[in-house]
């Protein structure tokens, strides 16, 4: 199974971006880190049709797999998450024939936040829109972290979730 990565945090270096990292030990997966990317909010005029959101589905339409790597920000993924989550709009509408070729992906979530447990409502948008776009929701793994992103910590629970998503 390809699998890619796509990452949106706001620190280059910090936990969601450390977990990406340890997952990449364990499986093969291609990063396509959002913060890279000139990737421009949600226009209902398309004049961003140019900008790097269209070349990222493409790659991406390359992959069995999409994971969507986020921390939790004010209960919610991150803004550079949302606004590629937003972007799936241009290919319901001006490029349908991308988003047609979503159709039977898998997908699933890498989640870092600082409370125990991640809010009900941080999944819902990643398992709706997969629903929404005809791609199978696996599951998400969500690491509760303090400053630093601790391996020995999540390791575990990583094999656990890599093990369940894999089949
Ligand atoms: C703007 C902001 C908002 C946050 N909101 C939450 C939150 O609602 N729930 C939570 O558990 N942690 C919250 N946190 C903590 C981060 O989710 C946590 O530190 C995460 O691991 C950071 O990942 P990063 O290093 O990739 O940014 C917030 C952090 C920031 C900077």
């Amino acid at each position: 199974m390809k699998t890619a990565i796509v990452l949106g945090t706001s620190r280059q270096d910090g936990n969601t971006k450390n977990l990406v990292s340890l997952y990449q030990k364990h499986v093969t997966a291609d990063v396509f880190n959002l913060s890279d990317l000139l990737i421009s909010p949600y226009d209902y005029e398309h004049h961003n049709k140019n900008d790097a959101f269209l070349p990222l589905v493409k790659a991406l339409l390359s992959y069995d797999h999409i994971i969507f790597a986020s921390p939790v920000y004010w209960y919610s993924m991150s803004t550079q998450m949302k606004m590629f989550f937003d972007r799936l709009s241009d290919i319901l509408t001006i490029e349908k024939s991308l988003g047609r070729k979503l159709r039977g992906k898998s997908c699933s979530v890498l989640a870092t936040g600082i409370d125990k447990s991640p809010p009900e409502c941080f999944e819902q948008p990643f398992e709706l829109s997969a629903k929404y776009l005809g791609m199978l929701y696996k599951k998400m793994l969500y690491c509760s972290c303090d400053e630093q992103f601790i391996i020995e910590e999540h390791n575990i629970k990583l094999l656990n979730y890599i093990g369940t998503n894999e089949t």
